[in-house]
């Protein structure tokens, strides 16, 4: 991964110095930070993908770390003790340029890495470790491991993103946008779940053991299965529906992206998709610092209702829909989540940085992102409108089935659901939609 080496500079200079002022805070004058190793399977010498532990990989994007730790003191440049194992099994993994930021060492073996590491600690007094703790905490003089107050406030800053940060994102969004329309062309030519997932890596470069999670490829009634994980290898022998919930990754930052189609442009399911895509642009076009995202959720729900209510799924007004939680079972899932490093990021609960939570409410305990909405913070706008058998049956045999017009949402039923996902950056008098650009920009002859 390359970037702009000021970009980074300015970047690292900010965590650096904020990781600097929560350490001395706490009382700490180093904290360790281990990148992780890969865990293999039980009784195997074989890994699932290696995630680098986020608090290492926002100082350090690039995957290629795994065994390297970060020493971070206050007021110093972090030292990066780099893993470089040599032999012939192995591509053994090269320093960035960018990474000359760091005080850096490399160390071909563990044990000389480690050595080095309790050589420099000797020089501290309150040493706390964040992140795994393999063989750490058995071999270092560690006050902490993992001390809940330091890492709420490391996790409470992470969902502000530097500018370095966005602009990886926006990459991550270009890579994703790019698959995104050679998937929709797949689709379109009548391709099966496999084909169009083939065509997504292809097109946006991707191997499927670094997208930022596994492709959602779902035609027809699997769009009604929310994380719907199989691809298969022959199309419907009707086509109906096609949702995409895939992304892209880039300096580790994740793009997380969702878009609907129907296969037979002008039918009421099309119309449907326009509709809530209407709905998504104008709940994006709410957003502020100091918005609530529970208030958010909430509207999207009475927006439910009124679409309900417009394409005559329900004989109900939008109020007692909404009331009687009809909409709950058209849209069971939180309207997104704070998105960095990790796609779910962690820290969308926290109300501040002691580590104070905001409770999801009690009628939506699925919703991630329960915190003020802030300038910088980056997240999903995902609204959804499914039709998904064992919430529809649960329906039927409410009270609130006879306002139900089963006819219509039978209809429908084969269409599985619409998902739009966008991801969106909060400036200070509205929000940066990441997505919608790149895909006017990238779907354009020649582009
Ligand atoms: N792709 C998973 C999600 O949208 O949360
Ligand atoms: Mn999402
Ligand atoms: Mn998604």
């Amino acid at each position: 991964m390359s970037f702009e080496k000021p970009e980074f500079a300015a970047h690292l200079g900010c965590i650096a110095s904020h990781w600097g002022d929560a350490l001395a805070e706490n009382r700490y004058d180093a904290a360790v930070v281990p990148a992780g190793a890969p865990a293999m399977y039980y009784q195997d010498d074989q890994a699932p993908p290696f995630h680098p532990n986020p608090h290492f990989a926002r100082f350090f994007p690039d995957d290629s770390c795994a065994g390297s730790v970060l020493l971070v003191r206050p007021g110093a440049n972090p030292k990066l003790y780099f893993s470089q194992p040599g032999g012939y099994w192995h591509l053994s993994p090269s320093l960035p340029d960018w990474a000359d930021a760091f005080d850096v060492e490399t160390h071909d073996d563990d044990e000389a890495l480690l050595r080095s590491l309790v050589q420099d600690l000797a020089r501290h007094s309150r040493v706390a470790l964040v992140g795994p703790d393999e063989t750490f905490s058995a071999n270092l003089p560690l006050a902490a491991v993992n001390p809940e107050r330091l890492v709420n406030q490391l996790v409470f800053a992470r969902a502000t993103k530097t500018p370095f940060e966005v602009a990886r994102m926006r990459e991550a969004t270009a890579i994703g946008v790019r698959g995104h329309l050679a998937a929709r062309d797949a689709f379109r030519s009548g391709g099966s779940e496999f084909d169009i997932h083939m065509a997504y890596l292809a097109a946006s470069g991707q191997e499927e053991s670094k997208l930022p999670y596994p492709n959602i490829i779902a035609l027809n009634e699997h769009a009604g299965i929310l994380h719907y994980q199989h691809y298969d290898r022959e199309p419907p022998a009707r086509g109906h529906s096609f949702l995409i919930d895939a992304g892209g990754r880039s300096g580790g930052y994740h793009a997380d992206i969702t878009r609907t189609y129907s296969a037979n442009p002008g039918d009421d399911f099309d119309a449907l998709v326009t509709a809530l895509d209407e709905k998504q642009q104008a709940l994006v076009g709410e957003i502020r610092p100091g918005l609530s995202y529970v208030d958010l959720h909430t509207r999207m729900h009475h927006e439910t209702a009124d679409l309900l209510v417009r394409f005559g799924l329900i004989r109900c007004s939008a109020e007692s829909a909404f009331d009687r939680k009809i909409t709950d079972a058209f849209f069971p899932h939180g309207l997104g989540h704070l998105l960095g490093l990790q796609t779910h990021d962690v820290g969308g609960k926290l109300a501040n940085a002691d580590g104070d939570e905001v409770e999801s409410p009690e009628r939506f305990p699925s919703l991630r992102y329960t915190r003020e909405i802030d300038l910088g913070h980056v997240f999903t706008v995902e609204p959804g409108l499914y039709f998904i058998p064992m919430l529809l049956e649960t329906l039927h045999d409410s009270e609130a089935g006879t306002d139900v017009n089963w006819a219509k949402v039978d209809a429908l039923r084969p269409c599985g659901g619409i998902r739009i996902e966008d991801n969106v950056v909060v400036t200070s008098d509205g929000a940066d939609n990441l997505t919608r650009p790149a895909f006017a920009q990238i779907d354009q002859p020649g582009a």
